[in-house]
């Protein structure tokens, strides 16, 4: 584990500013949080509370492990765009890297999504060395999964975990979650082309 100061991992991209989120950002992580379109994949709009629990873990997870997830702002005008970034996972029972994004249903298919992620794989093999890194989504987030395919992520197993049902109100236990992984060479490969 490498000791992160959150302010040395901002980083930008094109479009975008991203910022570590830390504490001092919990009031636009609840912001984003209320967004109809995320609070839709999320089991409905955060709390406060809840939302400050995972803004001081976010916090954490930069300063105890360098990774983390960023908040994404415009670069030019500031408005807050979505979040993502690259953290931990065990959600394979082994300890992963994984990469995640969310954005304002405002902004949704103009191709931040796939900016957030790409910076987050960037990040990725810049600062560590792994080789594998994963993402997952329900398996029927289709906007989730064509950014994953997008990235050059590869379709690699179906696992259950708490999440959405299609058609089915409200959070299950046994959801059913794509899982799409990437290696690094085939990264470099992207990056070559
Ligand atoms: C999924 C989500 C992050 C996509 O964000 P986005 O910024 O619109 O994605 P992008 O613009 O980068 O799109 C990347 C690709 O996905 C496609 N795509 C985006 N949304 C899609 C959808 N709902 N259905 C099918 N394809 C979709 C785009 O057309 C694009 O493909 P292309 O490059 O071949 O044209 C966004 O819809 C969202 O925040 N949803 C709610 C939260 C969520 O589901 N987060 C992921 C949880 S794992």
């Amino acid at each position: 584990m490498s000791a992160a100061d959150p302010v040395a991992t901002e980083r930008t991209t094109p479009r975008l500013r991203l910022r570590p989120i830390t504490a001092a950002l919990v009031d636009d992580l609840w912001e984003l949080h209320q967004d109809p379109g995320i609070a839709a994949w999320y089991g409905g709009a955060r709390s406060v509370e809840h939302t400050a629990a995972a803004a001081a873990a976010m916090q954490r997870s930069w300063i105890s492990g360098g990774l983390g997830k960023w908040l994404a702002y415009d670069g030019v005008t500031g408005e807050l765009i979505g979040r993502g970034g690259p953290s931990r996972t065990e959600v394979l029972d082994r300890e992963d890297v994984e990469i995640g994004w969310a954005v304002r249903q405002r902004f949704w298919r103009r191709g931040y999504a796939t900016e957030i992620g790409r910076a987050s794989l960037d990040f990725i093999d810049q600062t560590t060395d792994a080789d594998t890194v994963i993402a997952f989504t329900e398996v029927h987030n289709r906007g989730s999964r064509a950014v994953m395919e997008r990235l050059g992520m590869v379709y690699d197993r179906e696992i259950r975990r708490p999440g959405l049902v299609e058609g089915v109100e409200g959070v299950r236990d046994d959801a059913r979650f794509a899982v799409y992984s990437s290696k690094r060479a085939s990264r470099r490969l992207n990056q070559a082309e």
